[in-house]
């Protein structure tokens, strides 16, 4: 794994943009897969000033999102795909059938897992699988215990997630249980995965992902198992990390 030590989140944002933009300048046809969160909000605003600015295109680009609710639609605005609309899709040329998000409000939810999965075979590999790290070590919404081997599928969320992710809505209840989550196995055929990680209170779960050995009960220490993994971590994050 190859770590970049960021001072703050700005400069994360930054180098994370970088990354992206020279993807899409190199590939002439780059898929990307993109995550939700706080983590990666400054990098899309970045790309959509250097789209404004015109120094990169996503004319040719394709994405797909690690997950979404269950039982939220694309209109819905707490589901992911209203936050990707929200935050890039509306404010770059990327095709509209080309930015892909899970329908957690479709009418069956295995068909649906399906073909996402499908989508991603026929788009070829993704070149960048960017990933956020959750409180509890999860990777998308794979929780704890997820098999290394897992394709895109419907899961339950963990109290510990649903309790973080409350900030996003009026009261915990309201968060739902399930949610439809990119597997392990399917993140794990990227070509390249970018994981962002920013803050003090990320700081102990990240020193746990680099100095465990990949185990099911905690799921970011899979991408030990990857070759091509590229952290991009603020100093906070990586206060607890020897060497850092
Ligand atoms: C959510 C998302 C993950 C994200 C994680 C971390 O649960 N499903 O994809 O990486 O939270 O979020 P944040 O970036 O806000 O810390």
């Amino acid at each position: 794994m190859k770590i970049i030590r960021a001072e703050d989140y700005n400069q994360m944002s930054d180098l994370a943009c970088e990354k992206i933009i020279e993807t899409c300048q190199t590939v002439k046809r780059p898929v990307f897969g993109l995550a939700t969160g706080d983590t990666p909000n400054g990098l899309y605003e970045r790309l959509i000033q250097k789209y404004e600015q015109k120094e990169v295109s996503f004319e040719h680009a394709t994405t797909f999102n690690l997950d979404e609710y269950v039982g939220y639609s694309k209109e819905h605005s707490k589901s992911y795909h209203y936050y990707m609309s929200e935050r890039l899709f509306n404010h770059i040329n990327i095709r509209e059938d080309h930015a892909h998000v899970p329908n957690g409000a479709a009418l069956n939810l295995q068909e649906e897992c399906v073909s996402y999965e499908q989508k991603i075979k026929e788009a070829g590999r993704i070149n960048i699988q960017l990933l956020g790290l959750g409180a509890n070590g999860h990777i998308g919404f794979n929780e704890p215990g997820t098999p290394f081997d897992s394709r895109t599928e419907v899961v339950f969320l963990a109290d510990s997630t649903r309790q973080s992710n409350a900030r996003f809505f009026p009261s915990i209840e309201d968060v739902p249980k399930t949610a439809i989550s990119m597997g392990i196995g399917t993140i794990m055929e990227s070509e390249e995965i970018l994981l962002l990680v920013s803050g003090e209170q990320k700081a102990d779960i990240l020193a746990h992902v680099l100095n465990s050995e990949p185990s099911e009960e905690f799921p970011a220490t899979v991408l030990h198992n990857h070759e091509k993994v590229t952290i991009i971590a603020d100093k906070g994050a990586l206060s607890k990390v020897k060497g850092f």
